[in-house]
Parts: structure tokens; sequence; C-alpha cells
């Protein structure tokens, strides 16, 4: 399975931090907000991954993460010339892609728990056996600026919409997809919306209509932290750092993900802890390869 990160946006929403900066490099506590979304895709064993970009940024985020050989994975790299939606991820990402099941997560979406790695094989085992597209439901307490969920009796999904003004459950959509090798037709279909974007939700419904979309929930012991607005940014800092220095585990640490999923060994993760010994970021690194060497 491969993975794209959208990390484009004219960032105006967080204006004027973003003028200068694109939201995905900023920092959410100790490290880049990318990270996170980044982590997602590798916890689910995800090692070819293609980041998009405004044609501002995208070199920021090759001096950020490279060729990803330093995590034993693959990084490319593409341009999204105009905020057209987030389902152009699928037609620039079309030839990336070739064909196989593919995951999406956006550059700003934040997600930690128990559970995470067990949610994120499901989806991908699903896809990757009996095709369709996974997506997610989280209840939050306004849904008006997401995708939302619709359901019928017995559960079953009816729709999702996009940011509803009047929304028919409090189940937002993440931004976290799977789909089957199909997307990159299915979007390459999708209209402008009415606020003229190429909505993911759209593909959303076009995998509903075919009786191919699973809506899986994500319960209370998830967190999917907004990173939408000042308060936001600083509350999802605050979570990092409250769980991190009570556990003394990272969120979101790549190159521990990279070494415990196998990506990378032991000497590899030492080095990269080496390069940035003179933060508690490197040095965690550091310990970690070696308790890995005294076990
Ligand atoms: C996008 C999607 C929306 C989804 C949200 C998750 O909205 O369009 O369906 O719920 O991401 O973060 P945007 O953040 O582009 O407004």
């Amino acid at each position: 399975m491969r993975g794209i990160i959208l990390a484009g946006g004219s960032g105006t929403r967080l204006y004027p931090i973003t003028r200068a900066v694109s939201k995905q490099l900023l920092p959410i506590y100790d490290k880049p907000l990318i990270y996170y979304p980044l982590s997602v895709l590798m916890l689910a064993g995800i090692r070819e991954v293609l980041i998009i970009s405004t044609p501002r940024d995208l070199s920021f985020y090759q001096e950020l993460l490279g060729d990803g050989s330093h995590l034993g994975m693959r990084f490319e790299y593409a341009e999204q010339a105009k905020p057209r939606g987030l389902a152009e991820a699928f037609t620039i990402g079309c030839d990336f892609i070739a064909g196989e099941p593919c995951a999406l997560v956006l550059g700003d979406n934040m997600f930690h728990g128990q559970d995470l790695s067990r949610v994120l094989w499901r989806a991908r085992e699903s896809v990757e056996n009996e095709g369709g597209a996974v997506v997610f439901g989280y209840p939050v307490r306004d849904p008006r600026a997401f995708g939302v969920v619709e359901f019928g009796d017995g559960g079953r999904v009816l729709s999702i919409e996009e940011k509803p003004e009047h929304p028919k459950s409090s189940y937002a959509v993440p931004g976290l997809y799977f789909y089957d090798g199909k997307v990159s037709d299915i979007a390459s279909q999708v209209e402008p919306s009415d606020r003229g974007e190429l909505e993911i939700t759209s593909v959303n419904n076009a995998y509903l209509a075919d009786g191919q979309l699973s809506v899986q929930l994500m319960g209370r012991g998830m967190a999917w932290l907004d990173t939408g607005t000042p308060e936001g940014m600083l509350k999802a800092a605050e979570y990092v750092e409250a769980v991190q220095s009570r556990q003394g585990y990272y969120v979101a640490c790549i190159e521990e993900v990279a070494f415990r999923r196998g990506f990378i060994g032991a000497d590899e993760l030492r080095s990269l802890g080496e390069e940035m010994s003179k933060t508690d970021y490197g040095r965690y690194l550091i310990s970690i390869a070696d308790e890995a060497e005294r076990a």
C-alpha cells in the first residue's frame, strides 16, 4: 500500500502565522506538524509516501524529509499548483499510486491513541483484501467544519455532507482515508463543489453510491486533535507535552516508529539521534537504541 500526505493549502485561516511558512511545517510542541500524519502512515506499515504541497513550499518539505532512505522509506514529492481541493491528490499522484491501494492523510491531522495501530491495520487489510474505501467517523461537539456522516436505520451510512450548516449527526470524517486502486479514476471524475473545490467527500460519496464505502467509528479512547486555529495548535502541543512528559514515550517520533516497524535498525536509529544530540528528541532516539541493544 502507498501513502499520500497532502500538505498544501494557502493557510489563510492561520494568518499571519502562515504568511511565510507552510502550516504543516509549524511546530506542535517539539516537532513539525507533518511528523504526526507521517507517523500515522508509518504505523499502517506504509513505506512509500508521496508528499504534495504548493510550488512555494515543496522544497522545504524536501529539506526536512529528504528521500526517506534514513527512515528505510521512499518519499516522492509533487506540486499542487492551486488549492483546487483534496481529491486532486489522486490525479496528481496517479503515476505514484500506479493502481495500488492507497491511504491519504491530511498534513494537519493528528491522531493518537492506544488502539490506533489496530484501527489502521484493519482499514488497510479491508481495502487490500476486499477493495472499496474505508473512512472514519469521530464524534465532535461542532461538526460543521468537516465532512459529516448521515446514518440511517441500523447505523447504515446514507451520505456524507461537506461542511453542512445543519449536520445530521455529530460524526465528523477525519482527514485519513483508505482506498482501493480505483481511487485515481474516481477522483478524475469529480466535479468542483459549490465552493469550487474537488472535494474528498465527493470521492467518498462515489464509493458509497457503489456500495463500497465503510465508515469505521473511532471511539472515546482516540484523540483526533484540531490544528485549524491558534488555540487548537496550542492545545495539541499541550496534549503532546503532557503525554510525553508523563509516560516518557514520544508521540509521532518518526525515527522511533521506523525502528519499531523494522524499517531501520538500532545503529541507524542511534546515528539519527546523534545528529540531534543537543535536544531531548535526539537523546530519546539514542536511549531507544541503547535499550534495544541491551535487550
Ligand atoms: C477537509 C475535508 C473534510 C474533513 C476535514 C478533516 O476539510 O474537506 O471533509 O472532515 O478535512 O480535517 P478542510 O480542512 O479542508 O476544511
